[in-house]
């Protein structure tokens, strides 16, 4: 089925390379069993290297200085999550994002300022999307604890300037946070270079299998954070009266795990690797290129008119047909898009805009599949 399709719904999920496939099968083939220092067997051994390489590689990829700093989750969602709960911040503590973030770097700070009184605040972006550096200066004040930001955004690709914020952060002494959930699966990310203090992102939109996602976090910022899930596995020892935490990763990662999707994580990070990150980011720029040239008559394009400036994002807007409609309408030509908010809705609420259609872009996307879906606005709207 999926050989027929042109799939341009990679900003949710990514299709999956076969040799992840088979990681993942392995796993249930060869050692169905329990990772981790629990049990000792022979079959938890091979599976307790198979998650550490998969940690190594992650670490390898975002050159983090130890494996150790690389927390799995669920997804982006938890890592982002964790940190809302783990932090400790209270009232007097403001958390500053974007006004373009996704649901998951706005709802837990919603939820911790009706819990815990923090003050959330949102730095407005520019009319064309791209940040907005002078907003973002005179949003910063001592009360800002922790700095919590998109980098590469799903709803029109543009990209933040991850270094500069985190600069000016940590000139009020507060902590940075990058979502990283559509920057580290299209172009190289270097926390240490970016000198991000937490980096979140999801393999599965990295070719890697559904259900694992990331936290990195400098050392000193993981202590200070307390696990979201804590139970087996999370501790060094526990009485009835107290309990003594593993150091991280071990802390965070309570219970047992997604084995098998740990299993593929190593196999999708080898595979970016092999194509290469400054490719992929250039290959996802040409064909956006494309469909600005080719579309550009017909649709209004939601953000920057330069496709330099969207990475792999082409989200659209037709004034005659509603941005669901047109999903339906491609997908009849087997080409799978996203129409709706994107889960950013308070930027769409706060500009009365009802959505677009998302088409966007990866590694095994060709020219060709950008010139069919193309030529289908040319049927459609002469
Ligand atoms: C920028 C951004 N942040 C966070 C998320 C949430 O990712 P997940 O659903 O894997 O938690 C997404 C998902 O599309 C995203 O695009």
């Amino acid at each position: 089925m999926l050989d027929k399709i042109t799939y341009f719904d990679n900003a949710c999920m990514t299709l999956k390379p076969y040799q992840v496939i088979e990681a993942v099968n392995e796993y249930y083939e060869k050692y169905p069993v329990c990772g981790g220092s629990r049990s000792q067997h022979r079959l938890s051994n091979i599976l307790g290297r198979k998650i550490e390489e998969g940690r190594e590689a992650i670490s390898e990829l975002i050159g983090a200085e130890r494996k150790e700093q690389i927390v799995f989750t669920k997804n982006t969602t938890e890592a982002v999550n964790l940190v809302a709960k783990g932090l400790g911040l209270g009232k007097g503590d403001t958390v500053l994002t974007t006004d373009k973030e996704h649901n998951s770097n706005t709802v837990p700070w919603i939820l911790l300022r009706d819990d815990k009184g923090i003050k959330f605040d949102q730095v407005k972006t520019n009319d064309d999307g791209t940040f907005n550096l002078e907003n973002f200066k005179e949003s910063m004040n001592q009360s800002v604890e922790l700095v919590s930001m998109i980098h590469t955004s799903n709803l029109d690709g543009t990209t933040t300037p991850a270094k500069e914020i985190g600069e000016i952060a940590h000139d009020y002494d507060a902590l940075f946070l990058l979502d990283g959930a559509q920057s580290v699966p299209h172009k190289p990310v270097d926390v240490q270079d970016l000198d991000v203090d937490l980096l979140a992102f999801s393999v599965h939109k990295m070719l890697g299998p559904t259900g694992v996602g990331v936290l990195y976090g400098k050392e000193e910022v993981l202590e200070r954070l307390t696990p979201l899930s804590a139970g087996g596995g999370s501790v060094k020892d526990s009485t009835y009266d107290s309990i003594t935490l593993k150091d991280a990763p071990g802390k965070f990662e309570g219970g047992l795990q997604n084995y098998s999707a740990l299993c593929g994580i190593k196999p999708a990070v080898d595979y970016l690797l092999d194509v290469g990150l400054e490719d992929i980011e250039q290959h996802e720029i040409e064909l956006n290129r494309l469909a600005t040239e080719l579309l550009e008559d017909k649709v209004e394009v939601i953000g920057p008119h330069d496709p330099e400036k969207r990475s792999g994002i082409f989200n659209f807007r037709v004034k005659v047909l509603g941005c669901h409609e047109i999903t339906v309408l491609l997908e009849e030509q087997d080409i799978i898009t996203r129409g709706g908010m994107h889960c950013v809705h308070p930027w769409h609420r706060t500009r009365g805009e009802l959505g677009g259609t998302r088409a966007s872009f990866y590694l095994y996307n060709t020219e060709e599949e950008v010139k069919k879906f193309a030529q289908i606005f040319d049927d459609l709207l002469g």
